[in-house]
C-alpha cells in the first residue's frame, strides 16, 4: 500500500519513530518552516485582536442563541455546569491547539498539526474530519440564520414570508433562500480579502457582546433566585448530556489556529487569540446562562425557538422591543460565526491541495493577485449554500460535535507525540504539566463524544470511510510530501505511486 518514500528522510535532530514514510509520512520542522516563510503565500495581514475577535466570532453563536434551549431541556439550571464542563473540555484543548500553532504557524490547524506529529493518514483524516466541524456547520448555522431573519421581519414590519422560500423540503418548504443567500454574501465578502474581512467582524463581535452584555444586565436586574430550585431534574446524566450538546457552542475558537499564515506575528498572537477568545467566550456563556434562568423558569427556555429573545420577553416586561433586539443580536453573531468558520474551512482545504491529497487540488488552490484562496472559496460558497437551501440541518449539529470533538483529541495526542518526536524544536508557547494536561483533554473528548448518539457515530464512520477512499485512490498517490520527502528537500523522491 505504502510507497517506500520518504524512508530516507530522517531528520538529525529527531527522536524515536520519526522516519517512516508513506502514509506514515510527516511533514518536519524545516518542511513546515518553509511553508510559512513561503513569499508566495497568503497575506500576513492579521493581528493579536483580530484574531481574539476571529476566535469569539466564530464561537458565540447559534450555540448560545438556539441550542442552549434543547440543551437545558436535559439539565435544567445545571445547565450552568454543563457550560463549565464543556468550557474546561475546551480549555485543555485550547492549550494543546496553542502550543501547536505557535510552533508549527501555518494555514491548516489541526490538518496541518497531525501532518507534523501523526503522519500523512492521520493528518488526511483529520482535515476529512474538519470539513464536517466547518463545512457542515456553516450550513446548520445559516438555517439557524433564516429562521431568525423571518421572526424578526415579522415582529418589525409584519412581513411575513411564504415558508416555501423561507424553509427546507421536508420542513414544508422548496428553498431556503435566506440561508443560501447569507452564504453567497459571505463568500463575497471573504473573496474581498483577509483584511477586510477581519474588520467586518470585529464590528460584527463587538456589537454581539454588546448585545449580550444587555441580556446579562436585564437577567441580573430581573432575577428570581427561586428558577434554580431544582438545580438538576435529570441528575448527572441530564447535565452531562446536556454538556456535550452545547459543546457546539465553543466550537470555533479553533479557527484562530486556520490563520497561521496570515498572523503578523503568529508565535505570540496565535496563542493569545486561542486562549484569550475562549476565556470570554466562557464567561460570557456563564453569564447569560445565569441570566437566563434567573429570567425565566427553565421548562420555558427548554420549549423556545428563540430561547433568549423569549425569556427577555416573557421575564423582564420590557416590551417587544427588548425581544427584537435579542434576536438581531442573533442574527449578527450567527453572521460572524459563518465568516470566521466558513474562513477556517477555506483555509484547512488550501493546505489539503497545497499537499496534493485532493483531486484537482493544484487548480483549485491558486491565489488571486490578492492572495486570496477565491477558487476554494467559491467552491465551498456554493456547496455550502445549496446544503443550505435544500436540506434540513439541525440535527447535524451532534456530527458537527463529534468531528470537533475528534480533533480536539488528536491535537491533544499530537502535543504528546511531537515532545517526543522533536523534542528541541522551537515551542513559543508550552502547555504545562505535559502529558499531563494534554491527556485530560483527551480524556474529556472522549468522554463527552461517548455522550453523543449512536446515530451520530455511524454517520461519522461514513464520512470517515468515505474520506479513506479518496485518500486510497487519489492522496496517498500524489501526496507532496511523499513525493519530495519529509523535510521538503526533494533529496529523499518517492521511489513509486506519487504524482502531480
Ligand atoms: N459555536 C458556534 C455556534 O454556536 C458553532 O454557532
Amino acid at each position: 500500500m505504502a510507497t517506500t518514500a520518504g524512508r530516507g528522510g530522517s531528520h538529525p535532530k529527531s527522536g524515536p519513530g520519526t522516519d517512516y514514510g508513506g502514509i506514515f509520512a510527516r511533514k518536519r520542522g524545516k518542511h513546515l518552516k518553509r511553508e510559512a516563510d513561503d513569499s508566495s503565500g497568503l497575506r500576513r495581514a492579521v493581528g493579536a485582536l483580530d484574531l481574539m475577535a476571529l476566535g469569539i466570532g466564530g464561537t458565540i453563536g447559534t450555540g448560545i442563541f438556539v441550542i442552549i434551549g434543547e440543551a437545558i431541556g436535559q439539565s435544567g439550571p445545571a445547565i450552568v455546569l454543563s457550560f463549565a464542563l464543556a468550557g474546561i473540555t475546551c480549555i485543555f484543548s485550547a492549550l494543546s491547539y496553542s502550543e501547536l500553532a505557535a510552533a508549527i504557524p501555518i494555514s491548516g490547524s489541526a490538518y496541518t498539526y497531525s501532518y507534523a506529529t501523526l503522519g500523512e493518514l492521520v493528518a488526511w483524516i483529520i482535515g476529512w474530519d474538519l470539513i464536517i466541524e466547518y463545512g457542515f456547520s456553516v450550513s446548520t448555522i445559516a438555517v439557524g440564520w433564516g429562521g431568525y431573519l423571518k421572526d424578526l421581519l415579522d415582529s418589525l414590519f409584519g412581513l411575513s414570508l411564504p415558508t416555501s422560500i423561507t424553509a427546507p423540503p421536508g420542513e414544508g418548504g422548496t428553498v431556503n433562500l435566506f440561508a443560501a443567500g447569507l452564504v453567497i454574501a459571505v463568500m463575497f465578502l471573504l473573496m474581498a480579502g483577509v483584511r477586510e474581512s477581519a474588520r467586518a467582524n470585529t464590528m460584527l463581535v463587538l456589537t454581539k457582546l454588546l448585545i449580550l452584555v444587555f441580556f446579562v444586565v436585564v437577567g441580573f436586574t430581573h432575577f428570581t433566585g427561586s428558577h434554580f430550585d431544582d438545580f438538576a431534574p435529570h441528575g448527572t446524566s441530564g447535565t452531562v448530556d446536556a454538556a456535550a450538546l452545547i459543546f457546539f457552542a465553543y466550537i470555533g475558537f479553533d479557527a484562530v489556529s486556520t490563520t497561521g499564515e496570515e498572523a503578523k506575528k503568529p508565535q505570540r498572537d496565535l496563542p493569545i487569540g486561542i486562549i484569550g477568545s475562549l476565556a470570554i467566550v466562557t464567561v460570557v456563556y456563564i453569564l447569560v446562562a445565569v441570566a437566563a434562568i434567573g429570567l425565566v423558569p427553565s421548562k420555558t427556555l427548554a420549549g423556545a425557538d428563540a430561547p433568549l429573545t423569549e425569556a427577555i420577553r416573557q421575564g423582564a416586561g420590557l416590551g417587544s422591543w427588548a425581544g427584537d433586539i435579542m434576536s438581531f443580536g442573533a442574527l449578527v453573531a450567527i453572521t460572524s460565526v459563518v465568516l470566521t468558520i466558513f474562513f477556517g474551512q477555506t483555509r484547512i482545504f488550501f493546505s489539503m491541495c497545497r499537499d496534493g491529497l485532493v483531486p484537482f487540488g493544484k487548480a483549485l488552490s491558486k491565489l488571486s493577485p490578492r492572495k486570496v484562496p477565491v477558487r476554494i472559496i467559491t467552491l465551498f460558497g456554493i456547496l455550502i449554500a445549496i446544503m443550505a437551501a435544500l436540506i434540513p440541518l439541525s440535527e447535524l449539529a451532534e456530527l458537527v460535535n463529534i468531528g470537533t470533538l475528534f480533533a480536539f483529541l488528536l491535537v491533544n495526542i499530537g502535543v504528546i507525540v511531537l515532545r517526543r518526536t522533536e523534542p528541541d524544536m522551537e515551542r513559543p508557547f508550552r502547555v504545562p504539566l505535559v502529558p499531563l494536561f494534554p491527556l485530560i483533554g483527551a480524556a474529556l473528548c472522549i468522554y463527552l463524544m461517548t455522550k453523543l448518539q449512536g446515530t451520530t457515530w455511524w454517520r461519522f464512520g461514513i464520512w470517515l470511510a468515505l474520506g479513506l477512499l479518496i485518500y486510497a485512490f487519489y492522496g496517498r498517490l500524489h501526496s507532496r510530501v511523499q513525493r519530495d520527502g519529509q523535510d521538503g528537500e526533494s533529496g529523499t523522491p518517492v521511489t513509486s505511486g506519487a504524482g502531480g
